[in-house]
């Protein structure tokens, strides 16, 4: 079968491209509206951008009537978000975060979940979520009408206790959760350590 991207309508393109690039990590991106209520989705179109400097990217597809979501939109304004790693235990919390909701309501408040101070943004992070990595905006880029992509700094980490060590994670104790397609969501499942190309033991 080929296919040709330029034939297919947008909802067809997304489709095939959210069921061909998986497994996703999730970003679950805490963001401050003007009101200071505290907005929190999960966002799967999320990849590292740069290491030197340290830059993460993720997706946001804007609302059907072409204005934006509450998380592209509270970032824009402050500059500042924090993204989250979700352990297999939040698949529900996470999922029930991308429920739509307008502005006034925090889902942070609506799922019970408790917030702390971050170190180095305004932006409340995630109390007991394995990971908070604190961002600045670096760039929101615009491609065509119905998305955006940012590019955010990483100012600062904050890990659950005994996660990091020797500045690495083992990944079965993150047991990260991930996006396939649709509401279909992913485990970590076996991992398998080999020798790296330059015949040195992995470290
Ligand atoms: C696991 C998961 C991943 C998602 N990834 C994206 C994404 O990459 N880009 C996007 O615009 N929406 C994504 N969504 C949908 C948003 O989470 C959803 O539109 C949410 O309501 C946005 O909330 P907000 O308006 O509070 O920002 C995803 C939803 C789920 C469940």
């Amino acid at each position: 079968m080929d296919l040709s991207f330029s034939e297919m309508k947008i909802s067809e393109i997304y489709k095939l491209m959210t069921c061909m690039i998986v497994p996703r990590a999730i970003a679950w991106v805490t963001t401050l509206s003007e009101d200071r209520l505290v907005n929190l989705a999960p966002f799967s179109a999320f990849s590292i951008v740069s290491y030197d400097p340290p830059l993460l990217g993720m997706n946001f597809s804007k609302k059907e009537d072409g204005s934006r979501k509450d998380s592209a939109r509270n970032a824009a304004r402050s500059g500042e978000l924090v993204v989250h790693i979700a352990d297999e235990t939040m698949l529900d919390l996470v999922h029930e975060s991308s429920f739509p909701h307008p502005p006034h309501v925090s889902e942070v408040e609506l799922l019970g979940l408790a917030l702390e101070s971050s170190a180095a943004v305004s932006v409340p992070r995630l109390r007991d979520a394995p990971l908070a990595i604190e961002c600045r905006l670096r760039e929101m880029l615009a491609f065509g009408k119905s998305s955006e992509f940012a590019v955010v700094e990483i100012v600062h980490v904050h890990a659950r206790d005994g996660l990091i060590y020797d500045f690495k994670i083992e990944t079965t104790d993150l047991r990260p959760l991930s996006r396939l397609a649709g509401p279909v969501y992913g485990t970590l499942g076996p991992v398998f350590v080999k020798r790296p190309p330059t015949g040195r033991e992995p470290e």
